[in-house]
């Protein structure tokens, strides 16, 4: 049964719940497989060519005929002809994220598009509203991938009582408990990325799937957190290199050239120690892979179970 909430009725969704865009990770296959299972399904085009998102936008609309999104980095060099794409292909929704999204709402806005910036704090996600955006992310540092420096629980109190438009909270967010805290807090729903990277449709190489399911609680790290681009992955050969010469004071060239490629490395070649496999920190309960229609099939109903045995606590 449908959770009628504002975030279902304006992406037209099931469950108040997006797959999160995901570099190297998210294409037709696994955005559809999401859409089709109730929930809200993103093609991430980050570091992909525009060629690449006009097929899988056009393949994704093969799969599926529920609303799915692409998730835009707005650091690319080809945002603009993604940004074209995007508007001509007249998608449901796009994400946006690493750069200023201003600029680019009206033109979304104008080609039927509903946007939803990613956002890292109060002061990002009160200029968002007033501009426009029809809804908004915020991202705690518990997630993967590229992280700001506040943590999810203290972004829900911080951004939450301040924000109308509906807030969509990400970070950390890997099952149906987690998802309940987040609505009893004000969320208008949830974004999870890595979850959705233990998927059978997700494109994520099989090794990089397996080191998740084999890490525990404290086995994540952030590379780059000193010099104010955090990216959150799994603690390897690569990361021990990169940290060690973070701390030693290397220039920033030296160690972006180490880091190049390698989220592809991890996500496509399957190298789990050369590559980062980039991945959120609720490593526990990220334990099997499943088909996104049972994924999230389970997070519903053990969100649902969360409140309700949160509605039968005697106050
Ligand atoms: C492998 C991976 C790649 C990601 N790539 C992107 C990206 O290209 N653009 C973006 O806005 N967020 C990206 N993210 C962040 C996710 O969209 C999402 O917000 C995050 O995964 C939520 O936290 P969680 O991993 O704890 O679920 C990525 C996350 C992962 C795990």
């Amino acid at each position: 049964m449908k959770m009628k909430m504002k975030l279902t009725e304006l992406l037209g969704i099931q469950y108040p719940i997006i797959q999160g865009g995901m570099a190297w990770a998210s294409d037709a296959t696994l955005a559809a497989a999401v859409s089709n299972a109730g929930a809200a399904g993103i093609i991430g085009s980050g570091g992909r060519t525009t060629e690449w998102t006009r097929e899988e936008i056009r393949r994704a609309k093969t799969l599926t005929d529920k609303p799915f999104g692409v998730n835009v980095m707005l650091m690319a060099p080809n945002k603009d002809e993604i940004v074209d794409l995007i508007c001509a292909e007249k998608v449901a929704f796009v994400t946006l994220g690493a750069g200023n999204p201003v600029p680019y709402i009206d033109k979304f806005q104008a080609a039927g598009v509903k946007v939803i910036p990613v956002v890292p704090s109060v002061k990002l996600a009160q200029r968002i509203e007033s501009a426009g955006a029809d809804a908004l992310v915020i991202e705690g540092m518990e997630a993967g991938g590229h992280v700001g420096t506040q943590t999810t629980m203290a972004l829900m109190s911080n951004v939450l009582p301040l924000i109308t438009i509906p807030v969509v909270v990400a970070g950390g967010i890997s099952d149906g408990r987690a998802m309940a805290a987040a609505l009893l807090m004000g969320a208008a729903g949830v974004q999870m990325g890595s979850r959705f990277l233990l998927t059978t449709e997700c494109p994520f190489h099989p090794a990089a799937k397996e080191r998740i399911i084999k890490a525990t609680d404290t086995d994540s790290v952030v590379t780059g957190y000193s010099r104010n681009h955090g990216v959150r992955g799994l603690k390897n050969a690569f990361t021990d290199r990169y940290l060690e010469l973070e701390r030693s004071g290397a220039p920033q060239g030296e160690l972006d050239a180490l880091a190049t490629g390698t989220n592809r490395l991890a996500a496509i070649d399957g190298d789990v120690e050369a590559g980062l496999v980039q991945v959120g920190q609720s490593l526990n309960v990220l334990n099997n892979i499943a088909p996104c229609r049972d994924v999230v099939a389970a997070i519903v109903q053990e969100a649902r179970q969360a409140l309700a045995n949160a509605c039968k606590i005697e106050l």
